[in-house]
């Protein structure tokens, strides 16, 4: 039996509904993901502040690529592929650490943090060093968060970075610390997590937390534009840009990214039981306290919230067809001190239940998928604005780069 390709699927899903089953489950779409989204678009990597000093690194895993993350002795972040020039071993295993090189476990070859090879023993006159430096991974550091691209030539970054630069640079990234670091499995697909994030029709009934400063009404999180946004955002962009916060929605034309201030629920000060701020130490340079929060979406990857007094950002990495890890970071100001300025279990309690909260959904609803009984529903288009959106961008993106390439005439 022929097995449908993933461009034939896409070019039969019907609009504003949700994809087949074979395009959230199956191990073709997989592969096709990983080829034409995750090894080609630039990937949230880590905050800056997760490697603040030289030797520093930190790695991850984008499909069947290891890569590390370092900041070298100029102060530079770069990325190289997590793999010795020798006989392929994966260099760093650890999650982050601290190193003056980085040094293969397996024959010792060092390399310089900036990826050249310094030493391989017994490798004779004739062994030229220069041609094994480690193979780099585009990188680049926005204003806090670093950014890796596996393409050899990455798409343009030029649209993004003055704009999220502008909107994050009151936000205190740059002088930043991780106050915590959770990293989860959910047992689902990469676009089931990133659907599920981007609409809030499931938060009434499953984040009572998260629901007591974050508003679920559409008009207030999932902005079509800035004309179309509620008046009570309007009011809080023109106070908020009124005192120097940039706030108002901006998007790239595809939706691939966006950039939007929203207020929280009842003048909250942040993301905790309470409303008010977790940390006593302000990050960044916020004119009020009721500043609300910026959101930040890139996909395939990463959606963000920046707060008066901490950040929360959120990487997606696909690990296969039904498997996707969430790594979120709480940013705190550097110089705050826990149990004096934070009290962690107040910091983190409303993102880690409503992460948990998520995961469970995500799960149930790939097990639903999975069923043969499945059929894809219409999505709300007053609730799931949002979905549609990243869906059509899914979409688009895959249908432009698996579509055959004409053939050249003899
Ligand atoms: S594989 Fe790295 S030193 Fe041999
Ligand atoms: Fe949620």
């Amino acid at each position: 039996m022929t097995q449908t390709s993933t461009a034939d699927m896409i070019a039969a899903r019907v609009p504003g509904y949700a994809l087949t089953r074979d395009l959230y489950c199956s191990e073709q779409t997989f592969q096709d993901d990983l080829e034409n989204i995750f090894y080609r678009e630039w990937l949230f990597a880590i905050p800056s502040c997760e490697v603040p000093k030289t030797g520093n690194f930190a790695t991850m895993q984008v499909g069947a690529y290891p890569v590390v993350i370092v900041r070298g002795a100029d102060g530079r972040i770069r990325a190289f592929h997590n793999v010795c020039r020798h006989r392929g071993q994966r260099l760093c295993s650890k999650a982050n650490g601290s190193t003056p090189k980085l040094v293969c476990p397996y024959h010792q070859w060092t390399y310089d943090l900036d990826g050249k090879l310094v030493y391989a023993r017994d490798m004779g006159d004739d062994f030229d060093a220069s041609k094994y430096g480690l193979k780099p991974v585009h990188c680049i550091d926005l204003a806090g968060m670093v950014f890796v691209c596996l393409a050899q030539v990455p798409p343009p970054i030029s649209d993004l970075a003055p704009t999220l630069m502008r909107y994050l640079a009151p936000s205190g990234l740059t002088d930043a610390k991780i106050a915590f670091s959770s990293t989860i499995v959910e047992n689902g697909n990469w676009k089931l997590v990133i659907e599920n994030n981007r609409e809030c029709y499931h938060c009434g009934g499953s984040h009572p937390s998260l629901c007591r400063t974050y508003s679920d009404n559409p008009s207030m999180t999932a902005m079509d534009g800035p004309d179309s946004a509620s008046p009570d955002i309007l009011d809080h962009w023109k106070r908020c840009e009124a005192a120097g916060l940039p706030s108002r929605f901006v998007n790239h034309p595809d939706m691939q990214w966006r950039l939007a201030r929203i207020p929280l629920l009842n003048n909250a000060e942040s993301y905790t039981l309470s409303g008010k701020a977790a940390v006593k130490r302000p990050m960044g340079t916020m004119p009020f306290n009721d500043a609300g929060s910026l959101l930040f979406f890139h996909y395939p990857n990463t959606w963000n919230h920046f707060l008066g007094d901490h950040a929360i950002v959120f990487r997606v990495l696909p690990i296969s067809p039904t498997e996707t890890q969430v790594t979120t970071n709480w940013l705190v100001h550097k110089d705050a001190v826990e149990g004096v300025d934070y009290d962690i279990e107040d910091l983190t309690h409303v993102w880690l239940h409503t992460n948990d909260e998520d995961r469970q959904v995500v799960e149930e609803n790939q097990k639903g998928i999975l069923s043969p009984a499945y059929e894809p529903g219409p999505y709300s288009t007053i609730q799931e604005e949002g979905v549609i959106q990243f869906i059509d961008w899914y979409c688009g993106t895959m249908a432009q780069r698996l579509s055959p390439k004409p053939i050249a005439a003899e």
